[in-house]
């Protein structure tokens, strides 16, 4: 009995984490669009004066979630790290955005 109700208080945390990291939309407007676009093809002066990637690019969409991860974390040529700035788990809902705005 009691085990049960630990196993529904784990539950109920990683539920509420999952529910926390969907916020994928709202971390991109916030830190990824004045360089990448709110469309994600890097089209904002921003993004065209750093040389921004379009998420459309082959290179990106062909690229491993692991990648990109990486390169939000630790960061890639002009593209700022975010390591410390934004949890893992944001930057995986990051990247999970990225690619709805590949389609
Ligand atoms: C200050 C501008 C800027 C901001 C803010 C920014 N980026 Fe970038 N990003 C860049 C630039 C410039 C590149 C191209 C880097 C290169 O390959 O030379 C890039 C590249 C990328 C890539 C492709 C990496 C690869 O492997 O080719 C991804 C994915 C990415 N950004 C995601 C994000 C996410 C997610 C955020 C928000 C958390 C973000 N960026 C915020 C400028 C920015």
């Amino acid at each position: 009995m009691k085990r049960n109700l630990l196993t529904a208080v784990c539950m109920a945390i990683l539920l509420a984490g999952t529910a926390l990291a969907d916020g994928g939309a709202d971390i991109y407007k916030a830190k990824c669009a004045l360089c990448h676009g709110p469309d994600g093809l890097a089209g904002t002066p921003a993004g065209k004066a750093l040389k921004a990637v379009s998420f459309k690019d082959p290179a990106v969409v062909k690229a491993k979630d692991a990648d990109l991860i990486a390169a939000v974390t630790n960061g890639k040529n002009k593209m700022p790290a975010f390591n410390g700035k934004l949890s893992p788990a944001d930057i995986k809902a990051a990247v999970g955005y990225i690619r709805t705005l590949a389609k």
